[in-house]
């Protein structure tokens, strides 16, 4: 919460006009500011969805890029999500950041990520991560009871040996990435926990519609 505090008041409170206006940009401008000062929340999410039984689920997960409308994430095809996403596409992408004291609130379509793509993207992944995709490949599925940690470190261990080279490791089919293209955006830009100002974008006729909400 300190980091609210230590924020710039010019930045918080930057207007925008009617018949100006690119929530987008504004997103990727205040991440960047985020990132410059070391927000760790500036490289993640909160993705909410909808599971099965119509119970709400939600979890962290790393923003791996932001192009056009689009947010694009990662996951297992094993995974909880990738399964109640495709059950149901609804969800909610949430984003805060501290260090500029911006909450930004994303709904809109899924789209998924060509697989070519989500693999390319995967070969940039630290060597550590490409070996636990493997073990949930080789191993164990994601979410599946571990019977003790020592289990998943000697696991671990002997894909090392399997795959000695970090780039030579091959990408494992799970692998799975979506955009979630945002069409209606709420920022809320907080100042000092008191004056807070509430924006409303939605996406109609290839273009962005603003309002003000009361916050
Ligand atoms: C900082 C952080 C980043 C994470 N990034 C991802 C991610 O990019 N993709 C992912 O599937 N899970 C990620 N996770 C793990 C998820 O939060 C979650 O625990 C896991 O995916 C299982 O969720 P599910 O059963 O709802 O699918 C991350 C967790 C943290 C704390």
């Amino acid at each position: 919460m300190s980091a609210i505090l230590t924020c710039h008041k010019q930045d918080v409170l930057a207007p925008m006009t009617e018949d100006n206006v690119d929530p987008i940009s504004e997103i990727v401008s205040s991440r960047q500011r985020a990132f410059a000062l070391d927000d760790i929340c500036a490289s993640v999410c909160s993705l909410a969805t909808v599971a099965v039984d119509g119970s709400p689920r939600t979890r962290v997960m790393n923003l791996n890029g932001i192009s056009g409308r689009s947010f694009e994430l990662h996951c297992s095809e094993q995974s909880g999500k990738w399964q109640e996403l495709l059950h149901s596409p609804a969800y909610e992408l949430l984003l805060w950041w501290p260090s500029v004291a911006r909450q930004y609130r994303i709904r809109g379509e899924l789209e998924i990520m060509p697989q070519a793509l989500v693999e390319e993207s995967w070969l940039r992944a630290p060597y550590l991560f490409k070996l636990l995709d493997r073990f949930y490949q080789e191993c164990q599925p994601l979410g599946s009871k571990l019977q003790n940690h020592q289990v998943l470190l000697s696991s671990i261990n002997n894909l090392k040996t399997k795959y000695p080279n970090e780039q030579d490791v091959p990408p494992p089919q799970h692998l799975r990435g979506f955009y979630c293209k945002a069409s209606w955006i709420e920022a809320l830009y907080i100042d000092n926990l008191r004056l807070h100002q509430r924006h409303c974008y939605l996406y109609t006729n290839n273009h962005w519609r603003h309002e003000l909400l009361v916050p």
